[in-house]
């Protein structure tokens, strides 16, 4: 790969060590990707926040970086973490996990990572059309490029932040114009009715995509929400990078391969995402990714009047940026028995610690990861269905 003559100082370490490596790990990359050269980024988003999904190694490394004098040379944003510690029922977690939660947080701080800790960076500042990023967490990936029309190839947590530090990523991928094609054409047939339908659909279409980009037709929705689902389930199952929802004449051309997904697809998807059924589940969680305003509003708006069932948690997870914006609604959600958990999420804090043992979740992602990453069951089911479970009416 061809570096600039600044490039080479600091691969050759004329920088310190934090940065040298950083280098070296994009290069690498590069090299393996067939990368000319690197290229400018806008911002990047770090994955790898959580203690629970990190454990101890990585620590050493963020110590190592910030000690040498490690900082971020663009706007760099961070995956949520075990907990909200502004949120009292994280309060009883051990506190060895607390403590070392706090420290990955605080190394990432030092470096000037931005820790309003979300998987939704693009609700806080959405990239423009045509930039180059270089992002981290699957969901948003496919959220940048097929929603917002930003450029970025799916980073691991490391590489997204050697390019926060650099402030550059390798040209290869989806950087380059001819790899942002579609090459099969997706016919929907199923009948499509809500948010979890949608994620069904992601799940289905990332097993038997793997990497490749679908253009989609017969969507009988394309409002945000719906999409949001779709992508990120998308990015569980397989590592589908960007959809499209149509194409011009040349681009059509391209596709060599075409589907069709009807119902009998997703009802398989559908069941295999449950489980189990529960009548009173221990928690129900809304906010996979992370909970848009308008999403929140929705959640306020159908548990106006009514209260969470004893022995029932309602969590609506978003990030503290949208929180704050969300003020009266997150009354609403509180008087009813909610509660609206920031900086984290059900996949990666630590629910057994916090007593749970089954859950109920109309996100799709959840649903894959949730039974394996915390030993729970798992109930998969819309919105509605998911407040029929967690509330009473107040009569
Ligand atoms: Fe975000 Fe947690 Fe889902 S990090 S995408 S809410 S698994």
């Amino acid at each position: 790969m061809y570096l600039t003559k600044d490039e080479e100082r600091i691969y050759d370490g004329e920088l310190g060590w934090a940065y040298q490596v950083s280098m070296r790990i994009l290069v690498k990359l590069g090299d393996l990707y067939g990368a000319k050269r690197l290229i400018p980024i806008k911002s990047a988003h770090i994955s790898g926040v959580s203690y629970k999904t990190i454990g101890d190694a990585p620590i050493e490394f963020l110590r190592a970086l910030v000690d040498s004098g490690g900082r971020v040379k663009v706007r760099a944003t961070a995956n949520p973490s075990g907990m909200d510690y502004e949120n009292a029922t994280f309060a009883y977690l051990p506190s060895e996990l607390v403590e070392k939660q706090r420290e990955i947080i605080g190394l990432y701080r030092r470096m000037g990572v931005d820790t309003v800790l979300t998987c939704t960076p693009y609700y806080l500042e959405a990239p423009r059309r045509g930039t180059h990023l270089a992002w981290a967490e699957s969901s948003a990936v496919v959220y940048a490029n097929s929603i917002l029309g930003a450029w970025t190839n799916r980073e691991g947590g490391p590489s997204a932040l050697a390019s926060a530090l650099i402030g550059k990523t390798p040209d290869y991928g989806l950087h380059q114009p001819e790899n942002r094609c579609a090459s099969v054409l997706v016919r929907v047939e199923a009948e499509l009715r809500n948010e979890a339908d949608y994620g069904a659909l992601g799940m289905y279409l990332g097993r038997v995509l793997g990497d490749k980009i679908p253009l989609l037709q017969g969507l009988a929705k394309t409002e945000e929400i719906f999409l949001k689902q779709m992508g990120a389930a998308m990015a569980t199952s397989g590592m589908v990078s960007m959809f499209h929802l149509s194409g011009s004449k040349e681009e059509l051309a391209k596709i060599t391969e075409e589907i069709t997904v009807e119902d009998e697809d997703l009802r398989e998807v559908k069941e295999e995402l449950s489980t189990s059924s529960f009548d009173k589940p221990d928690l129900i969680f809304i906010g996979c990714p992370h909970c848009s305003l308008s999403e929140i509003k929705l959640v306020a708006e159908l548990i106006r009047g009514k209260k969470v069932r004893d022995g029932v948690q309602f969590w609506v997870c978003t990030s503290r940026f949208i929180r704050r914006k969300a003020e009266n609604l997150v009354r609403i959600i509180e008087e009813a028995g909610g509660k609206v958990i920031c900086d984290t999420c059900a996949v990666v804090t630590w629910l057994r610690e916090l007593g749970i043992e089954t859950l109920v979740t109309n996100s799709a992602k959840t649903a894959h990861y949730a039974p394996s990453m915390s030993r729970v069951e798992v109930s998969f089911s819309p919105l509605k269905e998911c407040i029929k479970a967690a509330f009473r009416k107040i009569i």
